[in-house]
């Protein structure tokens, strides 16, 4: 995820900047840069790879004197990592300066526009149109300029602006991403993130939506977007450094597991324009997308589990035949693609081997590949011959959660369209579905709230020696990633079954007191999975139920049950999968395991 860090006051900014970001590296990012205005003019120096090399560049900030700066680590989304892509951005006249974090959505529009009244663009970037913009709205006052473009864009964003015009000033503003400021005797400050500032004050003022802010080395002014002074005070942070890179969180993956209603919102919204389902990325139109006759999914780990809920809602949805592979059994079996068949690989990282290797063997057979992938300027993203971006930002814990949460919505878009252009939904039917899937990140932050009752229930279970997670259909591809999260965090041997399969084997594990989780969100297989729960409770098992609100009769079968609000019956893995990385993440904490960064695990497996 991008950090800004600017800086305005007395002192040198550039080795404050420099220092701002190194603070936020831990976010994760490809390319950084600095802006400062040295009394004359504004000079950028920018660079793709680590810190170091802007440091080195810079020597350490020194080559760049001035009090007034804004510094920038890239994670790329629009264009893939590289000098000119990285921020900052300059307008035409290099007057104007801007840091971003966030998605302009409406980039490509307003590029077209700029273009036609004569800008030119020097990099992929959708930054660099807010920089035009600003120049183009520009007459001399900087706050109105800012509020024209803030009228004019949507997504979200927070911005650290230059103003060559203005040399004691910097501005900022924010709608949707993170932005803080802070000041001390010294200066005022702004970033994406507490740690950046923590050094130099401990009063922070968290900025709203749409909120403007005026920076100069004797204090900062708030504004809305009619001009009117906010009053704010500012909080006192007690959080170490170390705590500080959390959010306060204790932990990577449960910071992280809070982001998924943001993870997916970023994920869908630039993608649901009105009442249409708009995927430019698939680089194929409604004609091309209905010769498609079959879709293979290759993937690994919890990738794989997330093309296997797409495999129900696709073939669902669309009723498009789908095969779904692990990517390293995919390559050594010689699998049969037929004419018409597509690829379509599914990667947090981008850089898993084997899910490359079944993505170059696919292209070297002549089959068209669709990357769903995070990073961007990965492997994978740089192969396939389309990619659909997961915008979930940098994933530090190992162990996925806002990652898969992401590629569980963008599979859910892709059956959306290809239903769309197959004809096998009416559009009564999408706009509902779209409905649905807008209120998921709401829904998600419900469940995500409820985190006591769970902690309170996972701290039975610290001691467990076996778990079964049980499903049917869609509800048994959730419990493949809720047995994973289990098993790769707590070290506590899990296994998931299609519930009806248990008699055929399994059933036999059962013990007095072993705990099984049942998840039952499908209205027409409730029953069944009751079946299946009675069977195994009355073996002894302990029974841990997640349905949907409303399905009361499960209590007769269950010991224990956590509801999940109601959605499209395709979208109830969104939701089923919170409890289930809420317990896991509990049970791994109560036993002291390093939830981060779990024994013997990786986060790109780069090797076969
Ligand atoms: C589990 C997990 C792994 C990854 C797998 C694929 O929590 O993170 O199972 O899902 O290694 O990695 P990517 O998605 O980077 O290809």
């Amino acid at each position: 995820m991008c950090g800004i860090v600017g800086y305005v006051g007395r002192a040198q900014a550039a080795p404050i900047v420099l220092d701002g970001l190194e603070k936020l590296e831990y976010r994760g990012y490809d390319s950084a840069g600095m802006a400062i205005f040295d009394g004359e003019r504004i000079h950028i120096t920018k660079s793709v790879g680590r810190l170091k090399v802007l440091q080195e560049l810079t020597h350490d900030g020194g080559t760049m004197p001035g009090c007034l700066g804004i510094g920038h680590t890239r994670w790329a989304t629009h264009g893939a990592p590289s000098d000119e892509n990285a921020h900052p951005h300059f307008n035409a006249k290099e007057t104007i300066a801007v840091v971003h974090n966030g998605i302009i959505e409406n980039y490509l529009p307003l590029k077209k526009k700029l273009e036609g009244r004569g800008y030119t663009f020097r990099s992929e970037t959708d930054t660099e149109v807010l920089a035009h913009m600003l120049d183009y709205y520009y007459k001399g006052d900087p706050m109105d300029a800012i509020i024209k473009v803030l009228h004019r864009v949507e997504g979200s964003y927070a911005l650290g602006i230059l103003f060559a015009d203005f040399p004691g000033e910097l501005f900022a503003v924010r709608k949707d991403s993170p932005l803080i400021v802070g000041q001390n005797k010294e200066g005022c400050f702004i970033a994406s993130d507490v740690p950046a500032i923590l050094r130099y004050t401990r009063e922070v003022t968290y900025i709203e939506n749409q909120e403007i802010v005026r920076l100069t080395a004797d204090g900062l002014h708030i504004y809305n977007v009619d001009e009117e002074e906010v009053e704010k005070t500012p909080v006192t942070i007690e959080w170490d450094a170390e705590a500080a890179e959390k959010a306060g969180y204790e932990h990577f993956m449960l910071k992280e597991m809070y982001e998924q209603p943001k993870t997916v919102t970023d994920t869908i919204s630039p993608r649901m324009r009105g009442n249409e389902i708009i995927i430019e990325e698939l680089g194929m139109d409604d004609g091309k997308l209905r010769q498609v006759k079959k879709l293979h999914i290759v993937a690994c780990g919890s990738a794989y589990h997330a093309g296997v809920t797409g495999k129900y809602v696709l073939e669902g949805l669309a009723r498009i035949p789908v095969e779904v592979d692990l990517a390293s059994e995919f390559r050594y079996r010689n699998p049969i693609l037929e004419e018409g068949a597509m690829v379509v690989v599914i990667s947090q990282s981008g850089e898993t081997a084997d899910t490359l290797a079944a993505l170059r063997e696919s292209k070297k057979r002549g089959f068209p590949v669709l990357g769903i992938v995070n990073v961007v300027g990965s492997s994978i993203a740089r192969e396939a011959d389309n990619v659909m971006y997961t915008w979930a930002g940098p994933e530090i814990a190992v162990a996925t959660t806002k990652a898969y949460s992401a590629q569980l919505v963008a599979l859910y878009l892709l059956a959306m369209k290809l239903a769309q252009v197959r004809g096998t939904v009416t559009q009564e039917e999408l706009a509902g579905m779209m409905d649905d899937l807008r209120r998921l990140p709401d829904q998600i932050e419900l469940l995500l709230n409820n985190k006591n009752r769970i902690q309170r229930f996972a701290n039975r279970y610290i001691a467990a020696r076996d778990v079964f997670f049980i499903g049917r259909s869609i509800d048994y591809a959730i419990s493949m990633e809720g047995s994973l999260k289990l098993k790769e965090i707590s070290y506590i041997h899990s296994e998931a079954y299609a519930a009806g399969e248990l008699k055929h084997g399994t059933i036999s594990l059962i013990e007095e007191g072993t705990l099984v989780a049942a998840v039952s969100t499908q209205p027409e297989l409730y029953q069944k999975t009751i079946s299946n729960m009675v069977e195994v409770k009355s073996r002894g098992a302990f029974v841990l139920a997640v349905t949907c609100e409303g399905n009361r009769e499960i209590e007769k079968a269950a010991d224990y049950v956590i509801y999940i609000p109601h959605t499209n019956r395709f979208f109830t893995n969104s939701l089923a999968i919170i409890p289930l990385q809420l317990f896991s993440y509990y049970v791994a904490v109560g036993k002291g395991c390093d939830v981060d960064k779990p024994r013997n695990l990786a986060k790109s497996v780069t090797v076969e």
